[in-house]
């Protein structure tokens, strides 16, 4: 699997020659600020909740790329309103199958409303299983004894995890939540975005290593191949 990072909770993951987009957030994302959204390639598009900063090019990159969108069915239904044609509304605890993989939607413990105020349903995060690896994706979130079931679903090989505190987990609590779903290998994101959420990247470091378990805090706008 391919992982491309572009700041805050947005990324993409390339598998089976899918491109799947989380999260977009580009506009109005400092951490993004030269990339241009008419080069954003996707073929489907999953949105853990409602908020700003995560739903902010939503529209725009699902018109340009014609992606499907998987959403909580809140959003999914927002998103029709606002001219997209193309989603798949699940919602907590459901699962579907698509081309690159399944899909299973698991709880996050946040809000969510869309930026219009449109209620955004529950947020959720995401357990996605592939033939070439599984993981997840918390989206916004506390620690959650939930996360305990993940490892029923699927032997996950990396999380992506916010560490960015204030409005999610800080790290230390990623590392609990890393230990709960049972992987070895944490990607953090939601961090150093804006002034709330800054962190001290030594300090996450060393408390994810004296646990035994990696830390990825991938470079801005890098992409790399992550199993
Ligand atoms: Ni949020
Ligand atoms: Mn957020």
């Amino acid at each position: 699997m391919q992982f491309t990072y572009y700041g805050h909770a947005t990324f993409c993951i390339e598998t089976a020659g899918k491109k799947l987009l989380f999260d977009p957030f580009f506009t109005g994302n400092p951490l993004a600020k030269d990339i241009d959204i008419q080069t954003i390639e996707a073929d489907y598009i999953l949105v853990s909740h409602g908020h700003g900063d995560h739903v902010a090019d939503l529209v725009a990159i699902a018109k340009n790329t014609g992606a499907l969108i998987i959403a909580m069915h809140e959003i999914t239904q927002w998103a029709l309103q606002q001219g997209c044609t193309n989603v798949h509304p699940l919602n907590l605890g459901g699962a579907k199958q698509f081309d690159f993989g399944k899909v299973k939607m698991a709880p996050a413990l946040h809000s969510s409303v869309l930026p219009d105020g449109t209620y955004g349903g529950n947020p959720a995060g995401f357990v996605i299983t592939t033939e070439e690896g599984n993981f997840y994706y918390a989206g916004d979130t506390a620690l959650s004894m939930e996360m305990q079931l993940i490892p029923k679903y699927a032997a996950i090989d990396f999380a992506i995890l916010p560490i960015g505190d204030n409005f999610t987990m800080g790290y230390e609590d990623a590392c609990t939540a890393a230990a709960m779903v049972a992987t070895k290998k944490v990607i953090g994101v939601h961090y150093d975005t804006f002034g709330y959420i800054e962190i001290d990247h030594n300090k996450a470091m060393d408390h994810f290593a004296a646990n035994n378990i990696a830390l990825i805090l991938p470079p801005l706008h890098s992409n790399f191949t992550i199993h």
